[in-house]
Parts: structure tokens; C-alpha cells; sequence
């Protein structure tokens, strides 16, 4: 059933609107937080850019519905745009609920098109997978009590939806021009990759100007500043971990993303060089 079929669309479109659930963030259980924790919280350093993203994808998702001509497509690329809002707001109450300033939000209106949603979905497919690791390991490590991380839940499982239905989408819209031959695709998913890996890198450039549309924001940038300790090996097994978590939770009919976790698997796979930290006998 992901073949490109009216059925497929049916199929990824209804599941993603049934599966939305209607919240306010306001009235989410926000637990109350001693002077440590919001220090900690303050540390992160990506507030901003998370806050900028998820209200950047909100304007460009919503926008880029009106311009879908199928009702039922439109209905969900909608929904989405409606939950990618939420996140803003989401994150929008968290900061203010402890008291954490960020820079005022600026720059400029994001870009509504067709390819605009596709770059944004791959950087959604990359920032989710990374995001579900550094969350996983937030909660290993308990950085934060257990009822703030679970508030976070109702973001990544909002975000494993996204990349489920992007994935679906994008290959339904390729059987419906055509490309449904296994290297054409393959090589369109790989160039969708590379860009989003370009734009991603380019947009967490200290100078960057362009506007952020990473999914929330959950890039490893600034990550790794709390967990000290942390080798890339338990944050990559974090990512493979977690994001088998939240896409288990998925239709099992539907396509799910799996470039990355391949990848990171291969990696896991490698074996480790220069871990010891101690200093061979030949060395001087
Ligand atoms: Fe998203
Ligand atoms: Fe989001």
C-alpha cells in the first residue's frame, strides 16, 4: 500500500487526520521547576532558533496547503501547518511559564512553494531523528524532571507523524508523475538529503541571515553542552533507539523514514578507534 495508489492516499492522508490531537499548551500539565532546573533550561542554546523555526514552519506549511489542489492532501498539509503553529506556541509557553528571555523574533517571511515544502520535509526527516536522540538521552540522564520531558512527547510524536506523512507524500506525488522506478527515486531522496544538509548547515552559520524552518529546531547544535560525557556512539544508538520508538507507533502499513537510522546503524556498526583516552606504549 505505498505504491503511489489512490488508496496509499487515502491511506497516509486519513491516518494523519485522525491521529491529530487537539491540545492547548496552556493547560498542559507544566510542572513547577526549582532555581537549578531553569538555569538548565536557560543554558540550552536554542531556544531562538527553535522558537523562529517552528513559527516559520507554521506560516509555510499553512500557505503551502491553499496552493494543494487535492481536498483530501490539502486537509492534511493544513493540519500540519495548524500543529507546527502549536509548537511555536508551545515553546512560546514554556519560555515565558520560566521566565526564559530570548532575542526578539525577527527576520524575514519565509518562502511558500512547492519546493520549499519539500526542502522543509527533509530537514523535518534530518532535525526529528536527531531531536528523538537528544530527547532520549534528556531523559536517561534525567537533565530534567520526568514531567517537563513528558510535555516534550506530545512535540515528537507530532513530529514522527510529520516525517511519516512527508515520506508518503513525497512518494506518492512522484508515482503520480511518473517516477516510480527505484533509482530515479533513490536519487531524488538523496539529492532532497544533500540540500537539506546543506540549508541546515548554512542556516546554524553564526552569520546566518535566511529564515529557519528545521521542524522544531532540535538540531544538535548546542546539544551536546549538556550532556557532558557523551560520546557521538551513545547519541547516534539515542537516535536509533528512539526513533524505532516513536515511528513503531506509526501505521505499519506506511512508508517510514529510514535513510538515517541505515546510516547510523552502518555507522554503530564501525568500530571504535581512539576511545581509551589512554596513551599507547609507542607513543612519545
Ligand atoms: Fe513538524
Ligand atoms: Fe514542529
Amino acid at each position: 500500500m505505498t505504491d503511489g495508489s489512490e488508496a496509499h492516499k487515502l491511506l497516509f492522508c486519513q491516518t494523519f487526520i485522525a491521529t491529530h490531537r487537539s491540545y492547548d499548551p496552556a493547560t498542559l500539565p507544566w510542572p513547577a521547576l526549582d532555581a537549578g532546573s531553569i538555569d538548565r533550561l536557560r543554558s540550552i542554546p536554542f531556544w531562538d532558533a527553535a522558537l523562529r523555526a517552528e513559527r516559520n514552519a507554521g506560516i509555510m506549511v499553512s500557505r503551502f496547503a491553499d496552493m494543494v489542489s487535492d481536498p483530501l492532501i490539502r486537509e492534511a498539509v493544513a493540519l500540519q501547518g495548524v500543529e507546527e503553529t502549536r509548537h511555536a506556541n508551545l515553546l512560546e509557553t514554556m519560555l515565558d511559564r520560566y521566565g526564559i528571555q530570548v532575542a526578539p523574533q525577527s527576520g524575514g517571511e519565509p518562502v511558500i512553494s512547492k519546493r520549499a515544502f519539500l526542502d522543509f520535509g527533509y530537514e523535518e526527516c534530518i532535525d526529528s531523528f536527531l531531536g528523538f536522540g537528544i530527547f532520549g538521552l534528556a531523559r536517561q540522564i534525567q537533565i530534567f524532571i520526568p514531567e517537563l520531558t513528558d510535555i516534550f512527547e506530545y512535540v515528537l510524536l507530532e513530529e514522527a507523524r510529520h516525517v511519516t506523512f512527508f515520506v508518503n507524500w513525497i512518494a506518492y506525488d512522484r508515482a503520480q508523475r511518473g517516477m516510480r522506478s527505484k533509482p530515479v527515486q533513490a536519487a531524488a531522496t538523496a539529492l532532497g538529503y544533500l540540500r537539506a544538509v546543506r540549508r541546515i548547515v548554512t542556516t546554524f552559520q553564526p552569520q546566518a541571515q535566511g529564515t529557519k524552518l528545521q521542524g522544531v529546531g532540535f538540531g544538535a547544535e548546542g546539544a551536546f553542552r549538556m550532556f557532558g560525557g557523551i560520546t557521538w556512539r551513545q547519541f547516534l544508538q539515542s537516535c536509533v533507539d528512539e526513533n524505532d520508538r516513536y515511528l513503531s507507533a506509526m501505521d505499519p502499513q506506511l512508508l517510514r523514514p529510514r535513510v538515517l537510522a541505515t546510516m547510523a546503524r552502518f555507522a554503530l556498526r564501525l568500530p571504535t578507534f581512539g576511545r581509551s583516552g589512554r596513551t599507547s606504549p609507542a607513543s612519545t
